[in-house]
């Protein structure tokens, strides 16, 4: 295909990327500098892995990292929301205009396939395609792309570059509708190797992913979920909760472009050594968070006791770290308490600066609270 230029013709690519079979050639890479990086990342991810084993429910205790995490990641592909709004939403508060209930909407769909695959992996299911479909399908559940043939492998052609380019503007042309059933069985073969460095396992699975682009939506936040729950199927992480998109979302241009080089220069290493840097920055950011979250549960944990005096605590205790924006009688039936000890203890933690109310009851509409140390921390 030949495209005119100022009266020169330049040659625009339009075939399809071929993807190599994994595992790639590693040869001549400068493992010496790679072997600090990896060095780095192991580190920061056992150290963040101390953590989570000190934790008693880690799931359930850094929930509120992991609606971070899903905003974070859908970010990256536009959508324009906070957790406080996605907290608000699920709590009924109304968002501020349709627009804005789509992006909540998508953010709350990656919520839900997280933990669907999540219990995926519980129910020692094996780690495979169609718990990748099954996580593309979660993801367009109702929103923009449900129309796209949701949870299953693409049968078109597509491309990515600028929002409605032609292909031959295209930025990357994944590979051919007929041959993804070999490009994706060789991956999670790929997976399923146990004598390979996992953190640079992980990598090259993660953007081959990308470069098979299976989807005609949802390929890049299905790969970020994916992410997660390839350390924990590989026992490097105890639970399935590490938050990667703040990175990609922070430097999405090198993300998308270290990518680009693998197509274009088979440059694996620069992508890797990407990789390699974003998992260990993010190791640290979640020890960071995890550990605020864990002190505030424990500093709360005694005040709760004293202020509630009910045998609830940590029923209470872990409502408002899972729903820290709540309706009051939601609150009361998660607790399973009676309406007029919620009632004084919704008194006496707002009087103690623990709930704040973000909405005042009227006629039907109960009031809304927010926990608002939580908050702050996310
Ligand atoms: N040059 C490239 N080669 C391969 N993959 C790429 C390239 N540039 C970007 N990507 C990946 O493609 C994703 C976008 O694909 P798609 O729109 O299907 O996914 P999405 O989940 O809807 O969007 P997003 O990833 O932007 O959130 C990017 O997030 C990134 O992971
Ligand atoms: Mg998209």
């Amino acid at each position: 295909m030949h495209l005119e230029l100022f009266g020169s013709v330049k040659q625009v690519k339009v075939e399809p990327y071929i993807p190599q079979t994994l595992p790639i050639n590693m040869q001549g890479w400068n493992w010496q500098r790679l072997a600090l990086s990896i060095g780095r990342a192991n580190r920061a991810l056992a150290y963040y892995d101390g953590i989570l084993k000190t934790m008693i429910n880690p799931t359930l205790l850094l929930s509120p990292l992991e609606t971070r995490e899903a905003v974070l990641s859908s970010k990256i592909e536009g959508t324009v929301t906070t957790v406080d709004e996605v907290l608000r939403y699920e709590a009924n508060m109304k968002p501020e205009s349709a627009l804005k209930k789509a992006d909540i909407q998508e953010v709350l769909n990656y919520r839900s396939a997280m933990r669907g695959s999540r219990e995926w992996l519980d129910r020692e299911l094996p780690f495979n395609l169609n718990m990748m479909y099954a996580i593309q399908a979660a993801l367009m559940e109702g929103v923009r792309g449900a129309n796209k043939q949701p949870g299953c492998v693409r049968k078109e052609q597509n491309w990515i570059g600028p929002v409605g380019c032609k292909i031959e503007q295209a930025t990357y042309i994944p590979p051919e509708p007929l041959s993804l059933d070999i490009h994706l069985r060789n991956l999670v073969d790929y997976v399923n190797l146990q004598d390979e460095e996992p953190i640079i396992q992980c990598a090259c699975y993660h953007a081959q992913f990308e470069l098979i682009h299976p989807f005609l939506d949802g390929n890049g936040r299905t790969g970020r979920i994916l992410i997660p729950l390839f350390l924990w199927q590989k026992g490097i992480i105890q639970a399935p909760a590490f938050y990667i998109s703040e990175y990609l979302e922070a430097h999405r241009e090198v993300y998308y472009q270290r990518l680009n080089q693998i197509s274009e220069q088979n440059d694996w290493e620069s992508w890797v050594s990407f990789f390699l840097e974003a998992v260990a920055i993010q190791a640290g950011e979640n020890v960071r968070k995890a550990e605020d979250v864990l002190a505030l549960y424990q500093s709360m944990k005694e005040r709760i006791a004293a202020i509630s005096q009910s045998p609830k605590v940590i029923k209470i205790l872990d409502t408002l770290f899972v729903t820290p924006i709540f309706e009051a009688s939601s609150f009361m039936k998660l607790c399973g308490l009676t309406r007029s000890t919620t009632n004084r203890i919704m008194i006496r933690l707002k009087e103690e600066g623990i709930l704040m109310t973000l909405q005042e009851a009227s006629g039907r509409t109960p009031e809304t609270l927010a926990f608002q140390a939580l908050m702050d921390l996310l």
